[in-house]
């Protein structure tokens, strides 16, 4: 229900600045994920919209109204943590409903969200249960849904799946997909170090970098037109390829990024590249071919399906025109054209 903006805004422990001067607007209802480096600033920049910090210069506005010295209650924020933070000695029921009861709510009233929140989550049939009879996964929807009941106008989300097994991820990812969904006007700001998460969860991606911005956009802006190698190399897994030296000097960049799906192998002396094969995962939807091209790095090919290429093949790689990804000395996209193209 909030629009979010922050002007300027740093956070310094001591001598070290961890916050270097964000600006950046989160609208009503939007879906952010923060990512970048573990230290770049993710958690604290959370926790100075929560008021669990107070920021040291700069400006923070909840729909226009300054929130700098409001207290964290008063903001209409609710935080999931990574680690669930239950009360152990209190029911699903009691902890869900705990911040109401603080609050002085009518136990009608208390009851009616709860419920609401347990079959939105699907918990309904745990309420009466302690924290330690319900499964990892069940725990934290409890904690997601201890968040609903307080009806904020600003979710806060910090790695919140990361300790849940693979299968949990995705079914838990789902659910809040779908609470996304059903409380279209709530503020969700969302950190994780998963790509998946971030690519299908996000309406925009923010990524940080050494406690300041470094892009912000769609997933699909920042996956196709990254602004910088660190942007390009960051979203994406496998990682995007790099290459420099001569096999970028042709193409007019110091550095030449491509995708692994972007990389064809084609019949032998019709590519660009020629390599050898030197590992192979296979990961039964896809694989990958580490191939040797003498640069740096091996070059990451991504092939769908089955493929047969043992190791040691000698291999021609085409990359797909007009995917290619071209950087300068500092890191920036090349703009001007090819004289070629
Ligand atoms: N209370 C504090 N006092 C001093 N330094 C701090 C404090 N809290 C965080 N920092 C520093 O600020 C930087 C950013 O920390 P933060 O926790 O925001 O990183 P993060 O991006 O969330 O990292 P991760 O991905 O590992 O969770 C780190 O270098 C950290 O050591
Ligand atoms: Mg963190």
């Amino acid at each position: 229900m909030a629009n979010i903006q922050l002007r300027n805004v740093t956070k310094t422990y001591g001598a070290v600045t961890v916050i270097k001067g964000i600006d950046l607007e989160i609208r009503r209802g939007e879906f952010m994920v923060f990512v970048g480096p573990s230290g770049c600033g993710k958690s604290t920049l959370l926790r100075l919209i929560s008021g669990l910090e107070s920021i040291s210069t700069g400006d923070m506005y909840f729909d226009g109204e300054l929130m700098n010295n409001v207290m964290p209650s008063k903001r209409g924020i609710a935080m999931v943590f990574q680690s669930y933070a239950l009360y152990p000695h209190m029911t699903v029921y009691d902890n869900m409903a705990f911040g109401m009861k603080l609050g002085g709510s009518s136990k009608s009233e208390m009851e009616a969200r709860v419920r609401r929140a347990a079959s939105m989550l699907q918990i309904d049939h745990l309420l009466d249960r302690l924290p330690k009879q319900l499964s990892g996964g069940q725990r934290q929807r409890v904690a997601i849904g201890r968040a609903i009941v307080r009806d904020p106008r600003v979710f806060l989300f910090d790695e919140p799946l990361s300790n849940l097994d693979a299968a949990l991820r995705v079914q838990t990812r789902l659910e809040i997909a779908k609470l996304h969904h059903e409380m279209r006007d709530v503020t969700m700001i969302y950190v994780t170090h998963d790509q998946v998460e971030a690519m299908t969860l996000a309406d925009r991606i923010c990524v940080l970098r050494d406690g300041l911005v470094e892009q912000v956009g769609t997933p699909t802006e920042l996956y196709d037109h990254p602004n910088s190698i660190f942007v390009a190399g960051f979203i994406g897994s496998p990682k995007m390829n790099f290459l420099d030296g001569q096999f970028a000097a042709p193409h007019g960049c110091a550095t030449l990024g491509i995708r692994s799906e972007h990389i064809d192998i084609v019949p032998q002396g019709a590519g660009l590249w020629t390599g050898t094969v030197i590992h192979a995962e296979d990961l039964g939807s896809d694989n990958y071919l580490f191939v040797d091209l003498g640069a740096k790095e091996p070059v990451i090919v991504r092939q769908p399906g089955k493929v047969a290429i043992p190791e040691g093949s000698t291999v021609s790689l085409m990359p797909r025109a007009g995917l290619l990804h071209r950087f300068d000395e500092s890191g920036r996209p090349v703009q001007a054209p090819l004289a070629a193209e």
